[in-house]
């Protein structure tokens, strides 16, 4: 091939390739406006405003030179400082491409027999496709008035064919948190043979403890958590569950392989990131004071909301006399979702101190 007509076609491929990830981002990310993404306040996946931590950017950069090889020492090292955070051992943990890998795999072991599987509504349903094509039939159980998971309801959707229990804790989207050990004494009286799956994708921003010291006891507990939220590494796909051997076997099954997951720079990212507990401290800390600025701008606009432990807000559009969404979008700020159809509800995460002042400075013009 000529030289001249090689350069025309990866200037094509280039081209195609800048085209359709832009048109990519503008729907991922439901862009409104002109704007390129990066400009945009983008408040709609409860993704860490603040990027990875200090410690997590170096480890990463340090192991793009290593990464001509599977990763099996680094993930070796991230599943013992894990285990030794929660008290368990490397076999009570498996990890995933993200916690929602975890999440799949649960749902497909408890579709392995037939029956039901009993959900909150509204709350994180990054599974249910998966579990209801493999024939589980899914009961939805409503909030409560005060839009958190009603468990004494849920339990009355349970019967011996249910096969799974999800709890989101704390909720997403409402952002409420289920006391430890009110959770510890329902997890405790579901009968052996139906999975409960306990996400815990916010508990770092809350002040409950996480339910994962139960996992020897309880061999149908699974504990999902992830690195995308208060570790700020949502892009680099890193989550793990923590359950009894015997589960965390059935689980590892279920995956092709060890490395066929989490790619070698993330899992260097995530185990830095562990080791980082003043960039979590940080977080937590900005996280608390954004969501208050947040608070106070729907407070003055007389929007209710529910009180959220969580890096995002449920409130409620009523009385507003305005389109929220719209308004916001209208600045370059996206991100509001509805989660229940026909309500007023809606969810918005929590940015940066200046991001959500910024938020607070539309809704108050
Ligand atoms: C409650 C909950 N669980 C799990 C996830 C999935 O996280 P990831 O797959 O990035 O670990 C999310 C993401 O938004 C979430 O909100």
């Amino acid at each position: 091939m000529q030289r001249r007509t090689m350069l025309r076609q990866a200037a094509l491929t280039m081209a195609a390739f800048t085209l359709s990830r832009d048109l990519f981002a503008r729907e991922a990310f439901n862009d409104p406006g002109p704007l390129p993404v990066e400009e945009m306040i983008r408040l709609g996946s409860n993704e860490n405003p603040h990027g990875p931590s200090p410690l997590a950017r170096k480890a990463m950069m340090d192991a793009v030179n290593t990464s001509n090889r599977y990763p099996w020492s680094t993930t070796s090292a991230l599943i013992d400082k894990i285990a030794g955070m929660y008290g368990l051992k490397a076999e009570n943990v498996v990890i995933g491409a993200g916690s929602s890998e975890l999440l799949g795999l649960t749902a497909v072991l408890a579709a392995l027999q037939k029956g039901n599987a009993v959900i909150p509504d509204p709350s994180f349903r990054l599974w249910v496709p998966a579990a209801r094509n493999l024939g589980l039939e899914m009961r939805t159980v409503p909030l409560n008035q005060a839009k958190q998971i009603d468990l004494a309801a849920m339990k009355g959707k349970t019967d011996t064919q249910t096969r799974l229990i999800y709890i989101c804790n704390p909720n997403n989207p409402t952002g409420t948190v289920i006391p430890a050990p009110e959770l510890e004494a329902y997890i405790r009286q579901i009968p052996a043979s139906c999975i409960v799956l306990l996400d815990e994708a916010y508990t770092e921003f809350s002040n409950e403890p996480s339910l994962a010291r139960l996992v020897n006891e309880c061999p149908n507990l699974v504990v999902a958590k992830t690195f995308s939220k208060m570790y700020a590494l949502a892009g680099g796909r890193v989550g793990f569950a923590l359950a009894h051997p015997q589960t965390i076997e059935k689980l590892k099954n279920l995956q092709p392989w060890a490395n066929a997951g989490a790619g070698a720079v993330s899992l260097a990212g995530a185990l830095a990131s562990l080791g980082d507990e003043e960039f979590v401290r940080f977080c937590k800390k900005e996280n608390t004071a954004a969501r208050a600025v947040f608070c106070a701008a729907l407070d003055k606009a007389g929007m209710t909301y529910i009180p959220s432990v969580t890096s995002f807000v449920y409130f409620n559009t009523a009385g507003y006399g305005r389109d929220v969404k719209a308004l916001l979008e209208s600045h370059n700020i996206t991100g509001v979702r509805s989660f229940e159809e026909g309500s007023t509800w809606r969810r918005l995460s929590v940015g940066t101190v200046a991001e959500m002042e910024k938020v607070a400075a539309v809704l108050k013009s």
